[in-house]
């Protein structure tokens, strides 16, 4: 008897004890698990600002030919509504894929609530993941050292893709250097899709009143040397940025053959 009663008493002690404990530590556990989410589509918006909004609404978030979205006094819903369809009749396209755009539904949101919660060193690790958007104003413009090579594409400083027989490849190269054979040339398309979409378009039918077609058709009139030279150097007092020290040489060339060649 006196056992029992010892018993059930240190059973009602447990669940005094524990339940209350468990309540107060579970609503903890699922803050915790939806922090974890929280970050991670940040840590996806962040790669999708800097791979595709960078380029006109700035590195930093503080504007370019868009407005600054760092800081924005917009809402989440008026924003992923803005960001999906675009602002017709201005550089702003249109991203989600409903509206032609390039981005899942769930991207547009992911960017979206990256730019409400804008975090500076989130936005570092997505562009280290992506290379820097291709037009920051502060940058240098070296000849001699190996200017940062789209992770997508091969790196002409090192092996040529398997299969190929080793050519030897020209080490990071004056802009005189002679082009190494087509067969290793950096794919085209995948430097435009990088580097080049966001204005032109990515069928290359540029964006109207912004940047003009760069389709074959559209480039006929220039040589493969004038093209070459305006990514190069791009069209100063307009929104066509330098690539010289972003691309190197060889991905240029492969950029000029995609433009020229490919069709439409
Ligand atoms: C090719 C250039 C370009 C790109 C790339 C671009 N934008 Fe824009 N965006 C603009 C311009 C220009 C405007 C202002 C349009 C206007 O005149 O109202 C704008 C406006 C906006 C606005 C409204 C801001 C406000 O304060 O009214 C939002 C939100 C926005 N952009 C989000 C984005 C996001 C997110 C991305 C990347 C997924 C992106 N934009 C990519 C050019 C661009
Ligand atoms: C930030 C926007 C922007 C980006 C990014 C950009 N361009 Fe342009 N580009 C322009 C604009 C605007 C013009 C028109 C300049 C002018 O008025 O002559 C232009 C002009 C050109 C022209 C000359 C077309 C002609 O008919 O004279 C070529 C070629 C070109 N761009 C290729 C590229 C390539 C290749 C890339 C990527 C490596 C690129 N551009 C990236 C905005 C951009």
């Amino acid at each position: 008897m006196q056992k029992k009663i010892y018993f059930g008493f240190i059973l009602t002690l447990f669940i005094v004890i524990f339940v209350p404990v468990y309540w107060a530590t579970e609503p903890g556990r699922q803050a915790s698990a939806l922090k974890h989410q929280q970050t991670e589509t940040r840590e996806r918006g962040a790669e999708v600002y800097s791979s595709q909004c960078a380029v006109c609404h700035g590195s930093n978030g503080t504007g370019g030919i868009g407005p600054a979205l760092k800081g924005t006094q917009l809402d989440a819903r008026t924003m992923v509504k803005i960001t999906g369809r675009g602002i017709a009749g201005t550089a702003m396209p249109p991203w989600s894929n409903e509206e032609g755009g390039t981005l899942a539904k769930y991207q547009v949101e992911d960017v979206v609530n990256f730019v409400l919660n804008w975090d500076d060193n989130l936005l570092a690790e997505g562009e280290a993941a992506h290379g820097s958007p291709p037009p920051s104003a502060h940058a240098p413009t070296p000849v001699s050292t190996p200017p940062p090579v789209a992770t997508t594409a091969p790196d002409p400083a090192q092996k040529p893709p398997a299969g190929s027989t080793p050519v030897p490849v020209p080490q990071q190269t004056p802009a005189s250097t002679p082009p190494p054979a087509t067969s290793t040339l950096p794919d085209g398309k995948v430097l435009y899709t990088k580097n080049c979409s966001a204005c032109h378009g990515p069928n290359r039918q540029g964006i109207p009143n912004f940047a003009p077609a760069v389709t074959s058709a559209a480039l006929a009139k220039l040589s493969d040397v004038a093209v070459g030279d305006k990514i190069l150097g791009g069209v100063p007092g307009t929104a066509m940025p330098p690539f010289r020290g972003k691309l190197s040489p060889i991905e240029v060339e492969g950029l000029v053959r995609f433009l020229k060649d490919a069709t439409p």
